[in-house]
């Protein structure tokens, strides 16, 4: 499992945009992305809510349970258990 960060602590720089283009490109090549949000704005989850399409999956997680979410991606083979698809493309 590939894991890709992306912090700013400057608002607005695109940070929600970038995650989500990377999970859908990624999706679009046959791969299993799962975003995890840990905003408490959560503006790639209100993202997904408005998304018609089955990926990429969007987690809203607290920063303290992150290490535990990766490790369940991981083992699920970046599907936590929450996903809102059975497979992949
Ligand atoms: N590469 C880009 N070119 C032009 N506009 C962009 C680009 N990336 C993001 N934007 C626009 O910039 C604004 C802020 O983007 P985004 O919400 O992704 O930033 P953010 O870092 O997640 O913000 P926040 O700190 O509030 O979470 C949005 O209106 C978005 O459409
Ligand atoms: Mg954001």
């Amino acid at each position: 499992m590939k894991t890709i960060v992306i912090v700013s602590q400057k608002g607005g720089t695109g940070k929600t945009t970038l995650a989500i283009h990377l999970a859908v490109a990624a999706e679009r090549k046959r791969l299993s992305a799962v975003i995890i949000d840990l905003d408490p704005q959560a503006s790639a989850t209100a993202w997904r809510d408005l998304r018609a399409a089955k990926g990429p999956a969007v987690e809203s997680v607290q920063p303290a349970r992150l290490a535990a979410t990766l490790a369940a991606a991981e083992k699920a083979g970046a599907r936590p258990r929450l996903h809102r698809h059975a497979s992949p493309q």
